[in-house]
Formats: structure tokens, C-alpha cells, sequence
């Protein structure tokens, strides 16, 4: 299965995303964390992206474009792979779109978990991660709406959205999603 998983910061996508790929043997992707470790290794791409995300901005299509390819170009993605905090732009899912006919491995679904921004704010403000502070969270859900909403319309008019109610047990959305991929596959 091959799955993109959206929703804003904080909305639970690492945490269901560990559940997804473990129940469903996917390739866990995420370019937060893909870039982190960039950051973390002190490279050329990392010194570049790190105040970009401390200011809760995102990294150029280009770049991560081009890290989504050399990932997807490994072999551990060739049994399904779940995509984490990309697509987060228009340019980004056409992107995708093009790389992934090109490899013939088209999306099966993407997922969208829902949760309100209050609840956002208190998860990450007790989380404290290098731009989990308020002003930085407050740009990260400004951007989000300006830049990644769209990606929501361009999957709903092709007709692979699904919708996950993402406040509450965790174990209890793991289970919403499964339920919707189970109808998925
Ligand atoms: P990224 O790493 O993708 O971060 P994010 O989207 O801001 O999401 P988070 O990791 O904060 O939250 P999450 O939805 O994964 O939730 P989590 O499970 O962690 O991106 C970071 C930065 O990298 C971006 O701002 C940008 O600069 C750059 N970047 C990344 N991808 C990019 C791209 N494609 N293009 C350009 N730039 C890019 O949960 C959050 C907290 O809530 C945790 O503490 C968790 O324990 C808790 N929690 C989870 N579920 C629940 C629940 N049900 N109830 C209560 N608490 C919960």
C-alpha cells in the first residue's frame, strides 16, 4: 500500500504513522524527520534547512523533492511506503504525482487526521521540541493553512481522501485509520 498521510503540526502524524507502517509492513518516510537528521549531522542541506524550520517555514519544494526521490529510489520502499508531512505544498503533490508514474507505484490513499487547533497548541507546547515554542507553532499552523490546505482539494478531487477524526485515544484513532484502510486495500 502506498499512503500519504496529512494533517496539521501536532495533529498525531508521526505518532499513528509508527502504527500504520508497523501493522501494514510500510516503509516509514517523513521529511521532518529525514531533515532533522540532516540538521543533526551538520551537513550542507542541514545548515541551510535548520532556521528555516526553527522559524516554522518550510524547506524549498526543490530540496525536498529531491531528498522524496532519492528515498523512494531505495528498494525498502518497493513493498509500500507511508509518506509523512509531505506533500506540504501544491508544487510538492504534482511532484509526487510525476515521480511516482514515472516508477508506475501510484498513491492507493491519503489520509487526513483532524484535530483542532487549541488541542494542537497544548500537545506541542508540552512536547518542547526545537520549534515547539508558541510563536513558532503559531507560524507553522499559519503556513500550513497557506500552503498545504491546497494539497487537501488536489487529493478530494482525485478522489483518494479519507478523513480521520485524530482527538482522543491513541490506540483508538490507530484503530479509525485501520478500519479506513482495511476499506482501502
Ligand atoms: P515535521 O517534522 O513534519 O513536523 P510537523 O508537521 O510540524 O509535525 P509534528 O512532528 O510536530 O507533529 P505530528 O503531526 O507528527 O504529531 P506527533 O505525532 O509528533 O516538520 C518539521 C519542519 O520540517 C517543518 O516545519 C518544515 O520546516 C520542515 N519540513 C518537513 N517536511 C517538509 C516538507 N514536505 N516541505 C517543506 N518543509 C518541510 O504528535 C505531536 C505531539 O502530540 C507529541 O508530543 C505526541 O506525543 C502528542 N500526541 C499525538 N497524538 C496524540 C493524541 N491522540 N492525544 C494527545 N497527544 C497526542
Amino acid at each position: 500500500m502506498r499512503i500519504v498521510l496529512l494533517g496539521a503540526p501536532g495533529s498525531g502524524k508521526g505518532t499513528q504513522a509508527e502504527r500504520i507502517v508497523e501493522r501494514y509492513r510500510l516503509t516509514h518516510v517523513s521529511t521532518g524527520d529525514l531533515l532533522r537528521a540532516e540538521v543533526a549531522a551538520g551537513t550542507p542541506l542541514g545548515k541551510q534547512a535548520k532556521s528555516i524550520m526553527e522559524a516554522g517555514e518550510l524547506v524549498s519544494d526543490q530540496i525536498v523533492l529531491g531528498m522524496i526521490e532519492q528515498r523512494l529510489g531505495k528498494p525498502d520502499t518497493r513493498n509500500g511506503f507511508l509518506l509523512d508531512g509531505f506533500p506540504r505544498t501544491l508544487a510538492q503533490a504534482e511532484g509526487l504525482d510525476g515521480l511516482l508514474n514515472k516508477l508506475a507505484q501510484p498513491l492507493d490513499v491519503t489520509l487526513l487526521l483532524e484535530v483542532d487547533y487549541d488541542e494542537i497548541m497544548q500537545r506541542l507546547l508540552a512536547r518542547k521540541r526545537a520549534d515547539d515554542t508558541e510563536d513558532t507553532i503559531r507560524n507553522r499552523l499559519k503556513v500550513y493553512d497557506a500552503q498545504t490546505a491546497p494539497v487537501i482539494d488536489y487529493y478530494d478531487k482525485q478522489g483518494k481522501l479519507r478523513r480521520v477524526q485524530g482527538v482522543g485515544d491513541v490506540r483508538a484513532i490507530a484503530e479509525r485509520i485501520f478500519q479506513v484502510l482495511d476499506n482501502s486495500a
